[in-house]
């Protein structure tokens, strides 16, 4: 394969002149073919990433080890690499593959819309497609949580949400109350509602939002009685990138019941906790109340296509949008409900229940946790706690920066500032390299791994990963330590 490279350029700026040609002599840049796509190696991958994606990110795979693993097929709760190695999945792509990898009947599914030759774009005619799934959506929700609004990410269906509450609330009660370490995606709208200095940067965000601890129900009444400008309030039900955090499970009557006080929208953010993930439906089930607002996204799309939905109580929807004069203000964006993604989701949501897969979240996770909690007590000085709901659970160590011998923390100093003071990075890539295992991180607590493995998990994967992580403990912190820094090396 020859891989042509973009004629070489004095700078950005210069203006390149037109060439006269006909349309037919346009010469065809140097692309690669999807054949050449799926045979690169490598470093030659490595080297696209740096000159087209993104260079930095590079750096913490390296870290990691992900830089040496090319995927070459994914299947069930695996993935495959070059050399025909099986990667067991306990990071789930954050909860996007609750099917696992390429379930064979959404990838039916796939293949039969496609050999019917069906429309996809959803804006001009009504699509079957796009109504069947906001019926089935409606169906899987309680209360009157039935007008749904499709896009195609997470935080796409999180501004929904926002700008829908914004309209419902009115023009004098525009602000949002959001919580410490909470997480709804990295566009602008939400961003204002994110609390993770990472990814708020020095972006100019808007409004003024006022920020809670997460599950303090008197901070929220504090705040709701001291500003009658709040209108909405926001929150994961389960915060995922702070750590898999719950509430008290008091916190969520109390808080229906004070939003209703004081006219107060609810948005409650599923995106990563809902669609089975916790054991039920929608996380907020399991405390018997609805929220006025709600999103899905991950694996809505079934891990194979981008899907994202808000979902919101029939009487705010109509406030905000409910006439022709404003139906226009937010109506789907050109991908919003496209067929082929539509028909993936609606295929998901009835495996969800046809496979018992719900269930299963919850049955797999408690099993998991007891595990967890063995190699608990098994190893008090390395993990510090264990806690979640159905199959989306967070281990957290101790900060082994205050744990480890004197004499070994300035080895781990010369680490990256992302991994000091963090057990996970060091335990993630030793599950990988030595034990065929991939779990994921989390942005705000970096001595936390998310184990949020697909909802086709068995027992007998859950005992895979456990065991898997208990020989790896067993050669103690300082091996682990003494290991990581020469993968770096090597
Ligand atoms: C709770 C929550 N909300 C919103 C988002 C944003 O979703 P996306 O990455 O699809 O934009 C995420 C993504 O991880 C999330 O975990």
């Amino acid at each position: 394969m020859t891989v042509m490279t973009k004629p070489e350029m004095k700078d950005a700026r210069t203006v390149i002149e037109a060439p006269e040609l006909s349309p037919a002599s346009l010469p065809k840049p140097g692309l690669l073919s999807v054949e050449d796509a799926k045979a690169l190696d490598l470093p030659r991958m490595t080297e696209l990433f740096k000159a087209h994606l993104n260079p930095g990110q590079l750096h913490f795979m390296k870290l990691l080890g992900f830089h040496k693993v090319k995927v070459e097929r994914a299947e069930g709760m695996h993935y495959i690499d070059q050399n025909g190695r099986k990667i067991l999945d306990f990071f789930g792509g954050f909860g996007s593959l609750a099917f696992g990898h390429n379930h064979p009947k959404l990838l039916e599914a796939r293949k039969k819309f496609q050999d019917e030759q069906r429309h996809e774009i959803a804006i001009a005619f009504m699509s079957q497609y796009a109504a069947a799934l906001a019926h089935n959506l409606a169906q899987c929700s309680p209360g009157d949580l039935d007008m749904v609004f499709l896009g195609s990410s997470g935080s796409e269906a999180m501004e929904a949400a926002l700008k829908l509450a914004e309209r419902a609330a009115g023009p004098k009660r525009r602000k949002f109350v959001y919580a410490e370490n909470s997480f709804h995606g990295k566009t602008k709208g939400v961003l204002a509602v994110t609390d993770g200095q990472l990814y708020r940067a020095d972006f100019k965000l808007p409004g003024e939002n006022v920020r809670v601890p997460f599950g303090d129900i008197d901070a929220i009444e504090a705040a709701f009685r001291a500003d009658p400008e709040i209108g909405t309030i926001v929150l994961e039900t389960v915060q995922g990138g702070g750590g898999i955090i719950e509430a008290p499970a008091e916190f969520w009557r109390k808080l229906r019941e004070l939003c209703d006080r004081y006219g107060v929208i609810w948005v409650a953010d599923e995106v990563q906790c809902g669609f089975g993930r916790t054991g039920r439906f929608y996380a907020f089930e399991h405390y018997g109340v609805v929220p006025d607002i709600t999103a899905l996204a991950k694996s809505l799309g079934g891990g194979k296509t981008a899907m994202a939905a808000m979902i919101a109580r029939r009487e705010i929807y109509m406030k905000a949008y409910g006439t022709p004069k404003t139906a226009m203000i937010h109506a789907a964006a050109t991908f919003g409900g496209m067929g082929e993604a539509s028909i993936t989701s609606i295929e998901a949501i009835n495996l969800l229940y046809d496979e018992n897969l719900i269930d299963n979240s919850a049955e797999t996770g408690a099993y998991l946790l007891e595990r967890l909690k063995t190699l608990q007590a098994k190893y008090p000085k390395i993990i510090k706690d264990v806690r979640g709901k159905g199959l989306m659970v967070g281990l957290e160590f101790q900060d082994f920066s205050q744990t480890l011998p004197v004499v070994l923390r300035p080895i781990v100093g010369v680490l990256d500032d992302k991994l000091k003071g963090s057990l996970s990075g060091f335990v993630g890539a030793l599950l990988l390299r030595d034990h065929d295992v991939l779990v994921a991180f989390t942005e705000y607590n970096r001595n936390v791994i998310r184990l949020e493995p697909p909802l086709i998990c068995s027992r007998a994967d859950v005992d895979t990963f456990v065991d898997a992580l208990d020989r790896l403990l067993g050669r103690g912190i300082i091996a682990i330590v003494r290991d990581f820094v020469k993968s770096q090396v090597s």
